[in-house]
């Protein structure tokens, strides 16, 4: 059977080490990390990742600075907004909640963010950035995976093959930016790929960021493997009751992986934990202080 990746347990230290990098930055700075989060419109998903991510800042001794803004809100005032926040010395992370209402361009809103203050990493030159090696703030989910993989195996992934199964601008494209930053040997499959299954099966490493619930499958998997589920996919059971499941099919896959992420508890906690470590990086590069922490 296969190790069970505790990413649960992982977020939780990093926060803890994050609440002491926040309080050393306090005490040695007078500095605190703080985190402006806007949301447009009130998607209730969306309303329930905003209030996590705002606790979760304010449990690790970072301020939290929410703008909560109407649906109707124009393009313009939503830029205005992103101006101010940029101009603001005492917020040192900007994130905008996506998706955002159809009247406003996602890229336009998210490229006007001071780059440096971009904790989410989507801005075109972090992007830019991470893809020639010289990555400032990166995509949370992605590098919150790579820190699993690196805890892992030893903090050493050079030569692994890795199969990173979707590529989409969140995930799937800076996962295996960092792979291959980390010296892997990376293949990015997607719904076009030919014989997707004999290609994961070659994997050391396989991450599934599909969004297609219980889609990779055990024969997938190479024995003793190491498998990443991003997948967060609510599903019908044979119950007739709504459960939760990733991308890869875990009750096939855990028999012959050597280590898996389930669902929940695996890479989902990373994301927020990831999103407080990005922030207290980005106060620490705005002040001209060395990184305080260096998980990835
Ligand atoms: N919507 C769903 N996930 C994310 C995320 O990681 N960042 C932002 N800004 N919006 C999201």
């Amino acid at each position: 059977m296969a190790q069970v990746i505790d990413g649960k347990a992982f977020a939780t230290k990093l926060r803890t080490q994050i609440a002491k990098a926040a309080n050393t930055l306090k005490e040695q700075h007078n500095i605190v990390p703080g985190l402006a989060t806007i949301l447009v419109g009130e998607d209730p998903a969306s309303s329930v990742y905003i209030r996590s991510k705002r606790k979760q800042t304010k449990e690790a001794g970072m301020r939290s600075f929410h703008h909560a803004l109407d649906d109707s809100t124009s393009q313009q005032d939503l830029l205005k907004l992103v101006d101010e926040l940029n101009n603001d010395s005492e917020v040192h992370g900007i994130l905008v909640q996506l998706p955002l209402p159809d009247h406003i361009d996602p890229m336009t809103v998210i490229n006007a963010i001071d780059s440096a203050k971009d904790v989410d990493g989507f801005h075109i030159e972090n992007v830019g950035r991470l893809a020639i090696g010289d990555p400032q703030l990166v995509s949370c989910t992605p590098l919150g995976c790579l820190m699993l993989l690196k805890d892992l195996h030893g903090k050493n992934l050079s030569g692994m093959n890795a199969v990173v199964v979707g590529r989409s601008n969140i995930v799937g494209k800076p996962m295996a930016a960092l792979l291959l930053q980390e010296s892997c040997t990376v293949t990015v499959a997607h719904s076009r790929t030919k014989d997707i299954e004999a290609l994961c099966l070659s994997a050391d490493i396989v991450v599934a960021a599909v969004g297609r619930p219980e889609m990779v499958k055990g024969d997938w998997i190479k024995p003793g493997a190491t498998v990443i589920d991003v997948g967060i996919n609510r599903i019908v059971g044979d119950d007739g009751k709504g459960k939760l499941v990733g991308d890869v099919d875990y009750a096939s896959a855990e028999g012959e992986a050597g280590a898996i992420t389930p669902v929940p508890g695996g890479v989902g906690p990373m994301t927020i934990a990831v999103l407080l470590h990005n922030t207290v990086q980005a106060a620490c590069a705005q002040n001209g202080i060395e990184p305080i922490m260096d998980m990835a």
